[in-house]
């Protein structure tokens, strides 16, 4: 016979009161499933799974309200909404990121003696992690374009395309009816004057009907979603073909290892946790993976795009335009990069990665998915 729990054992688990539990049970929120036989509450496993989602939506801010929505969606199973609270959980970790990266850039400030504008110090308040650092971005990132046809080339003959965490616009086909989705202010803000028009909104949740777009397509973004494949399922809700550029985490954490993570970055390791693999990422679209080789000359400054043009990671002006770094956190930038410096100096770094000297293009697990 299935365990029930008492509703004081409930209380006492859980950290809350029980006349949280009871006002939970009220509102319609959290019904018991059974009563013992003196009448008292008792909750089932099942019942527990749901409080512990109600308790964790609650400690991310969520209105009771909101969380009744959340928590009765039936296309949501246990799986998905833990993997939604990870990746709000990690946004939340993201701003607290940034918001260490502005306190830090405000003390060095006041210690040269300069005073922040009323604006700079408000900015990271409530920022998303692309609003407290999109204006570093387009110093490096822009359009690859050995990258944009293979992604162009995917693209098929749509003719209306929809660019879901579109950014600056780097990968939009100049040639398509293109409409644009980002979330970040300040990422809609730098758009080029001309470029496709943009809609506020996030992956997740996109305001538009089925079947709307002939493509919908999505570049270096996928892995800024708080739940990646609430995201591309919604991708393939709205438009008839996907084309995400993304990459492939069992490859990067596995053998073969990028030498910046490898040797410097280990917490690099950290940041993909949890997430989810190749086979759940192209499921999510019904689709297929292709490998992309990043070209030793490329012009989209991403993470990996100076794989053989080592001393670009000195730039602090490139760490800026990637989020990883912002990420990982400022301890773990400085050492890594100190370490870097070190071993360019000395000639380490040259002779542990002789191999790639005469390499064009190399495989560090980024992929095309097509559906
Ligand atoms: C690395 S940038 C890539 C921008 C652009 N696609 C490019 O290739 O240059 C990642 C973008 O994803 C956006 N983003 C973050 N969370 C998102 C979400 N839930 N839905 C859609 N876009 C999101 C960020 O605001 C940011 O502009």
């Amino acid at each position: 016979m299935e365990e029930h729990l008492t509703v004081g054992r409930v209380a006492e688990l859980a950290g809350v009161t029980v006349r949280t539990l009871h006002h939970y049970d009220a509102i319609g929120l959290l019904h018991p499933s059974t009563r013992t036989a003196a009448g008292h509450r008792a909750y089932s496993a099942d019942d527990v799974e749901r409080l512990r989602e109600v308790l964790a939506y609650r400690r991310l801010g969520f209105g009771l309200g909101e969380i009744a929505d959340l928590v009765d969606d039936p296309a949501t199973d246990a799986i998905a909404h833990l993997r939604r609270l990870r990746g709000l959980l990690l946004e939340q970790q993201d701003r607290a990121a940034a918001m260490v990266a502005a306190i830090d850039k405000e003390l060095e400030a006041r210690a040269m003696g300069i005073r922040t504008t009323p604006e700079e110090q408000l900015r990271v308040f409530g920022a998303q992690l692309y609003d407290a650092i999109g204006s570093a971005y387009p110093a490096t990132r822009r359009t690859e374009p050995r990258i944009a046809a293979r992604i162009w080339d995917a693209l098929g003959d749509a003719r209306t395309v929809l660019n879901v965490g579109a950014g600056t616009g780097s990968y939009e086909p100049p040639d398509r009816d293109v409409t644009a989705v980002e979330p970040s202010a300040v990422m809609r803000e730098q758009r080029p004057a001309g470029a496709a028009p943009c809609v506020a909104a996030a992956a997740e949740s996109l305001p538009f009907e089925d079947q709307s777009f002939d493509a919908a397509m999505a570049v270096s973004t996928v892995h800024h979603w708080p739940d990646p494949v609430a995201g591309l399922r919604e991708l393939r809700r709205v438009a008839r073909r996907v084309v995400v550029f993304t990459y492939d985490a069992d490859h990067i954490a596995g053998r073969g290892q990028f030498w910046l993570t490898r040797d410097y970055l280990p917490e690099f390791a950290n940041l993909l946790i949890g997430w989810p693999s190749l086979t759940d990422l192209t499921e999510a679209i019904g689709g297929r993976a292709e490998p992309v080789p990043v070209p030793w000359d490329c012009t989209d400054g991403f993470f990996e795009a100076y794989w053989r043009r080592p001393e670009t990671y000195l730039d602090e002006r490139v760490r800026r335009a990637v989020s990883v770094w912002t990420r990982v956190g400022p301890e773990a930038e400085q050492r890594a990069v100190s370490r870097l410096r070190e071993d360019l100096s000395s000639g380490r770094w040259a002779d542990r990665n002789r191999e790639l000297a005469g390499l064009d293009a190399a495989e560090l697990g980024l992929r095309l998915l097509v559906a």
